[in-house]
């Protein structure tokens, strides 16, 4: 059976303005007026230093859902797997300059380095297998941790919200993206032991709240790959709201296919499958974001 033809709640419930998948009442979250005038950017970081639960899909199509109702973003790919590049058809690989150059080498501008994506509104700072060295060898850097931060603050005015997709890990290019967000985004996948490390997510937020960065917010923490279907998940969600309250998203993104065939095609699932109940969580996502005041 096709994921795609089965009624995934938490997407069109969530939407009507029903009981989300997160058992509390569910907000409707209105559409944002456009914005009157662009920037200075909220900077926000996607993380979990575990792989697979859905930074790069929600760094993708966050940034496009915000991108429909105007709002200027930009990508940052900060995996050197390049995933984020390749999932917006941007092939990386034989790019000369990517972030790992800004990084670590004078006289290069950020505005050198973006791109287009087909999706208007939607700019993107491209990352290759060179970023693997960088880690290593910010290290012997001044102000190391603040790094990127310097690297973006050309194009700050630029835009209204810059996404960075994170690593699977807590390493030095972690910490820069945390000392230079405004807030940070935890995807966290529904299954069993998701949420054992999270703690160890939260206490390095609070580390560099305490140490280098004290606007940082936890924007909030947002299920990924719910399968409504399964007494599993509906457990897990439930376990996750009664361990971190207010700070679960109501939004919940469920478990589909389509997902993985946007990122084939190289494009975001709200062009790919506008209309399908995935499209439709995120666009709720961004409107929940902007809501909290984590987006303008
Ligand atoms: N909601 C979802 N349902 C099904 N598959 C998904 C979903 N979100 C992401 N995926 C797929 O799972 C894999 C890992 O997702 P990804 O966003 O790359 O995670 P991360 O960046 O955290 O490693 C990818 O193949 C992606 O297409
Ligand atoms: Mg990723």
């Amino acid at each position: 059976m096709d994921l795609s033809d089965v009624h995934l709640p938490g997407t069109e419930d969530a939407v009507l303005g029903q009981h989300g998948a997160t058992g509390r009442p569910l907000p409707v979250f209105a559409v944002p007026p456009p914005l009157p005038s662009h920037g200075p950017a909220r900077i926000i970081a996607l993380c979990n230093q575990k792989g697979g639960v859905g930074k790069t899909t929600t760094t993708i199509n966050l940034g496009a859902a915000l991108a429909e109702y105007g709002r200027k973003v930009l990508l940052l790919d900060f995996d050197p797997q390049g995933a984020l590049s390749a999932g917006l058809g941007i092939g990386s690989n034989d790019l000369d300059v990517t972030i790992y150059n800004l990084l670590l080498e004078r006289g290069h501008d950020i505005r050198e380095v973006i791109q287009r994506s087909r999706t208007s509104g939607l700019d993107v700072v491209p990352a290759n297998i060179d970023l693997s060295a960088a880690e290593v060898q910010l290290v012997g850097e001044v102000a190391r941790e603040q790094v990127l931060a310097r690297v973006l603050r050309p194009v700050l005015d630029d835009y209204d919200v810059i996404l960075i997709d994170c690593q699977p890990s807590l390493g030095l290019l972690t910490v820069n993206a945390l000392t230079a967000a405004h807030g940070v985004l935890i995807p966290l996948e529904t299954e069993y032991f998701a949420m054992r490390g999270v703690a160890l997510l939260i206490e390095t937020i609070e580390k560099i709240t305490d140490r280098l960065n004290p606007r940082l917010q936890v924007d909030g923490i947002l299920p990924t790959m719910y399968d409504g279907r399964t007494l599993h998940s509906r457990e897990v969600v439930e376990s996750v709201v009664a361990h971190f309250g207010d700070q679960v998203l109501h939004t919940v993104i469920s478990r589909t296919v389509k997902f993985p065939d946007a990122t084939l095609a190289a494009e975001p699932i709200t062009s790919y499958a506008s209309t399908h109940p995935g499209a439709a969580a995120y666009r709720q996502l961004a409107r929940e974001l902007i809501a909290r005041g984590s987006a303008p």
